[in-house]
């Protein structure tokens, strides 16, 4: 397994979030049903006011991904009727780049308590706890949106609903190619009072 890179911190938590970047390139090797199971299970750990759990899950393996595939190519028809063949085939095979894709989606539910920005970002957080738990375990992912996370015609297909709305497409996979770290900047974005 790929060795996280270490900060001198002796804290394998600090150590893995600073060490994770984007994933560009994913093997074929195929990511087990644990290990995914050990990545949701971080996930719903994530921060939650009000404990409404705000999140779904779309696993998406193997031949599954023909439905994101099949749904992405055909709003791209919708959206651009002139798309040539060459354009829909590189956008439906946008679900193919990794072995495992995940739509990460917020269920918003009415609160008198809980504003809806809120359980929006506890699901931003359940992404962010998942890509660590997968990085940790040697796995890489990265976080797509994109004009496909906005289209009905997608949230149709993969049975969702109008009010539902798609936080991120997820891909996760042993990573061959990744995007170097980002050197953290936060002295200009903090005020110490
Ligand atoms: C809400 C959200 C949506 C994103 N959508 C995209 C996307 O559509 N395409 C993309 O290449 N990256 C997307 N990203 C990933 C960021 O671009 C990526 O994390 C950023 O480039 C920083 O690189 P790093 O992850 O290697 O630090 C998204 C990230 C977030 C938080």
């Amino acid at each position: 397994m790929e060795q996280l890179e270490t900060t001198g911190s002796n804290n394998p938590v600090i150590d893995a979030i600073v060490s994770r970047s984007s994933t560009k390139k994913f093997s074929d090797e195929i990511v087990t049903r644990s290990d995914l199971e050990t990545m949701l299970a971080a996930a719903v750990r994530a921060p939650d006011h009000g404990m409404l759990a705000p999140w779904r899950f779309i696993v998406l393996q193997g031949q599954s991904r023909a439905v994101l595939g099949s749904a992405m190519r055909s709003a791209l028809q919708l959206r651009m009727p002139d798309a040539d063949a060459e354009a829909l085939e590189r956008e439906s095979s946008k679900a193919w780049r990794s072995p495992v894709l995940i739509v990460i989606v917020a269920e918003p539910k009415v609160h008198p308590k809980v504003p809806e920005v809120e359980q929006l970002v506890a699901v931003g957080a359940a992404i962010q706890n998942l890509w660590l738990a997968a990085h940790s375990m040697g796995y890489g992912a990265a976080w797509k949106t994109g004009s496909h996370a906005y289209d009905a015609s997608v949230k149709t297909a993969l049975g969702l609903r109008a009010s539902d709305q798609i936080i991120g497409f997820v891909h996760i996979g042993r990573p061959t190619s990744k995007a170097p770290v980002r050197p953290g900047e936060f002295a200009t974005k903090t005020t110490w009072l």
